[in-house]
């Protein structure tokens, strides 16, 4: 988002282009290759998000010094969007390039390491419990259709069934006609039409021994006393770990006493 609203920012009044792409490459070995901050492009595979834009482009001075905290050369710029990139790419282990031409255009290309889903996801038969000894299904609560489908398949590769709900008042909807199915539920915090906190409160009013997972992809997350309090409430951050995730599941099913658990 950041990347287009500069893009946009720089086109102005005028017409322009932005384009997007997502596109998959395999990077062969080309030694010395580096990207803006000087780390190495390792050969191997990658998902690569460009956003090029025809807009008034980049002098070397200004390139130079775009991911400085606060620099911007806007009138109402907090000089902060390229900052919050950057912390992105580092937090994925991904490569920022970017090409810029005064008066032509400028290109960021981000390149994110796809990991092998053998290791990432099913792992070393020792890390991970087989489908038979997992098992349940989890109602996952998330507002995002991207994040619905990764959670559902990730969920599945663990082991579990999963049913998916897209704010609050459906996950409320389908407990009380499917509760006698769900083992756990994933819920997330920041939802439209009901968020996960009063989406929570709902719940135990009638299932006061559900195992209920908050997740958020925020960092600081402050939550009431008494979800932190309560024995059948966890916590998770999204991007989930799947291991964590895994085990975080297991032992609040196994410690929250489903499947009779709850009023139901
Ligand atoms: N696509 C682009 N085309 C031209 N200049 C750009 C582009 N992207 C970033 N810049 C330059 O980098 C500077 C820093 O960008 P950054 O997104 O960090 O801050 P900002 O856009 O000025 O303010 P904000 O914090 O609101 O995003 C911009 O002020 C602009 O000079
Ligand atoms: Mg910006």
């Amino acid at each position: 988002m950041n990347l287009i609203i500069n893009s946009s920012d720089a086109i102005g009044d005028a017409n322009g282009t932005i384009r997007i792409a997502l596109t998959q490459k395999n990077l062969a070995d080309s030694p010395g290759v580096m990207d803006t901050f000087g780390s190495i492009i390792a050969p191997g595979a990658y998902v690569r998000l460009e956003v090029a834009d025809s807009g008034c482009g980049m002098e070397e001075e200004t390139r130079n010094r775009i991911f400085e905290p606060f620099f911007t050369t806007k009138f109402t710029g907090r000089g902060l969007g390229m900052s919050a990139i950057r912390g992105i790419v580092t937090s994925h282990d991904a490569r920022l390039q970017c090409s810029s031409t005064p008066g032509v255009g400028t290109m960021f290309t981000i390149s994110f390491p796809v990991p092998d889903p053998l290791e990432e996801i099913v792992m070393a038969p020792e890390q991970v419990m087989s489908y038979q000894q997992t098992g349940g299904t989890v109602l996952l609560v998330d507002d995002e259709e991207i994040l619905r489908s990764m959670g559902e398949s990730l969920l599945e590769a663990l082991g579990f069934s999963a049913i998916v709900a897209q704010h609050g008042a459906e996950a409320l909807e389908l407990y009380r006609s499917h509760g006698s199915e769900i083992d756990i539920v994933l819920l997330d915090l920041i939802m439209p039409v009901m968020g996960g906190i009063e989406t929570y409160h709902e719940l135990r009013r009638v299932a006061p021994l559900l195992p209920i997972i908050i997740c958020s992809g925020y960092d600081e997350v402050s939550l009431e006393e008494a979800i932190i309090d309560d024995p059948c409430a966890g916590f998770v951050h999204k991007p989930y770990n799947p291991k964590e995730l895994q085990s975080l599941i297991i032992r609040m099913m196994r410690d929250c006493g489903t499947p009779t658990s709850g009023i139901r």
